[in-house]
């Protein structure tokens, strides 16, 4: 099965930004992971700053298995979770 390390910083920056709710969104994927047929394992991490934020203007930043996706919101990450996921 394949498997997707997403990290998503949980630095202030990002934190102020959105990225609790991009977490939130995540688990909640993560939940409907049978009715959405994923194949994939998904393993969330909250992480430090990756430092790359430029104070805030490009947060929050989440990176899938080292794809970085600057100014994230959970609808970007969702979809590309669930594309990924799809993909053999
Ligand atoms: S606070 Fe998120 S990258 Fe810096």
């Amino acid at each position: 099965m394949k498997k997707l390390k997403i990290e998503v910083c949980s630095g202030s920056e990002c934190t102020m930004m959105g990225a609790m709710d991009i977490i939130e969104s995540i688990e909640g994927l993560k939940s409907l992971k049978q009715q959405l047929r994923l194949k994939s394992q998904i393993e969330v991490i909250p992480c430090k700053c990756f430092g790359d934020c430029k104070n805030g203007q490009f947060s929050p930043i989440v990176k899938i298995n080292d794809e970085v996706i600057t100014n994230a919101t959970s609808d970007i990450v969702m979809s590309r979770i669930i594309a990924l996921s799809k993909m053999d």
